[in-house]
């Protein structure tokens, strides 16, 4: 039995050929299915008893020429740049590769293909998945060998040589099965692999979020009382000021900035804390109709145009009302910052199949691509002001209602948010 030396992939091959090894690796290995899997293939290509002993018939006779078809194996691959370059990465690897393939010719003789043999076959394969060969190489370079083995054995003018050849055409068949097999698995393993690591990154994104979202919950609450406190301290040093008093404009600009925290700490206790929506039947043209008269003294809104359409006829959704008037809220308000002065939103309601529809579209400023793919996620701006959690309500509410939200957007020629809601029986 030949032993492995340093740097030298794949384990002990021959001598006792069917006694290999088993392969440790439980979580991609089922040798159960590996087992049924192999029974199959050679069932399915009708690879007898007799099949194997005929193999075994031209063993003696086949083994001494197995070296020149090694050699012109390899001289074929070394015409071709790719493969090439592969065979001549590091020190000694062809050399190498010359006693595997002899030895791997050798086995196709050996007459006993049982469980081992598969092992050892699917091992191989693994070896070349690992080396990252593309998976076509493996196979064209079968037909080298394939043409090169029936020429030989065509010239030995042997009395079974139909059974022979028949024979070597189904367990190369099988081969091709095996390789096949364990690029599929590799792929499958790729997949599961990035799978496991979105899974992951996923469950501390959201785990990261969730204590995020803690903090932020108790920190508004914190920050909830004081500031309405403040407020009203203020307000009350206001009203006593006389119109024109020099210090009224500073409490103006003091009583914006409490409401600009105000809002940023409801958005952290909307965000960290949903409320179960109570939900009722109602018309979403209504809710948008509240929407806006709620945004007339919002400053954003200055000198653009809003058109409204759909809201004449009524559309009933099944929805907590206050809730998804804040949706629309955080979307017309984003809609206003993302447009220059003279642009224009258009909200829009119609009605699609088992759902209604809203529509806010805006000839504002656009989102990039890469900034798309985040804008709902917590805490994520692109914006000086404001704390990120917009978008991210916006979607949990429509989620929570069994709606969807979706944004399509341009760079440069404006953005359209798209949600639907479930319509009321
Ligand atoms: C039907 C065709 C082929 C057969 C039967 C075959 C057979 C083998 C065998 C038996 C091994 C040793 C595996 C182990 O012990 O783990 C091996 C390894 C390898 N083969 Fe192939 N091979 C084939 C095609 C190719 C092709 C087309 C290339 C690319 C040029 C290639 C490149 C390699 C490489 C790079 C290794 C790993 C060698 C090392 O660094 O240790 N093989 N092959």
């Amino acid at each position: 039995m030949r032993e492995k030396k340093d740097g030298e992939s794949g384990g002990p091959m021959f001598g006792g050929a069917c006694k290999a090894t088993r392969p440790k690796s439980p979580w991609r290995y089922n040798p159960g299915m590996a087992e049924a899997l192999f029974s199959e293939m050679k069932a399915f290509v009708g690879f007898s008893e007799a099949d194997a002993a005929a193999l075994k018939s031209v063993k003696s006779q086949i083994t001494p020429v197995l070296s020149d078809i090694v050699v012109g194996f390899y001289d074929q691959l070394l015409k071709n740049q790719g493969t090439r370059n592969v065979l001549l990465e590091g020190p000694g690897r062809l050399a190498r590769l010359r006693v595997f393939l002899l030895e791997w010719l050798e086995q196709l003789f050996c007459g006993c293909y049982d469980f081992a043999y598969y092992e050892t076959r699917a091992r191989i394969g693994r070896t070349h998945v690992r080396v990252d060969l593309p998976q076509h190489y493996m196979f064209t370079a079968m037909s080298y060998i394939r043409l090169s083995l029936v020429r030989v054995i065509r010239g030995f003018g042997l009395e079974n040589e139909m059974q022979v050849l028949g024979a070597l055409h189904k367990l190369l068949d099988i081969e091709l099965a095996i390789m096949n097999d364990t690029y599929r698995e590799d792929y499958v393993d790729r997949i599961q692999a990035a799978e496991r690591v979105q899974f992951e990154q996923r469950i501390s994104e959201s785990e990261h979020l969730a204590t995020i979202g803690q903090l932020a919950a108790s920190l508004a609450h914190e920050i909830k009382n004081p500031l309405a406190g403040i407020s009203g301290a203020i307000q009350v040093l206001g009203a006593e000021m006389e119109d024109g008093h020099a210090h009224k404009e500073i409490i103006a600009e003091a009583l914006r900035q409490i409401d600009r925290l105000d809002a940023a700490v409801r958005d952290l206790l909307l965000y960290a804390r949903p409320q179960q929506p109570a939900l009722q039947r109602e018309d979403l043209g209504q809710i948008l109709a509240h929407a806006l008269i709620l945004l007339r003294q919002e400053p954003a809104f200055r000198g653009l145009r809003v058109r409204c359409e759909g809201i004449t006829m009524p559309h009933w959704v099944h929805v907590d009302g206050a809730q998804v008037k804040q949706v629309i809220v955080n979307l017309m308000i984003n809609a206003a910052h993302a447009c220059e002065e003279g642009g224009e939103i258009e909200c829009r309601i119609e009605s699609v199949s088992d759902s209604v529809r809203l529509v806010v579209e805006d000839t504002g400023c656009g989102i990039r691509p890469d900034v798309l793919t985040r804008v709902f996620e917590p805490f994520f701006t692109t914006k000086a002001r404001g704390t990120g959690l917009g978008l991210a309500i916006c979607r949990r509410i429509v989620e929570v209602h069994n709606g969807r939200i979706e944004i399509q957007s341009v760079p440069g020629r404006g953005t359209r948010v798209i949600v639907e809601l479930p319509r009321a029986a």
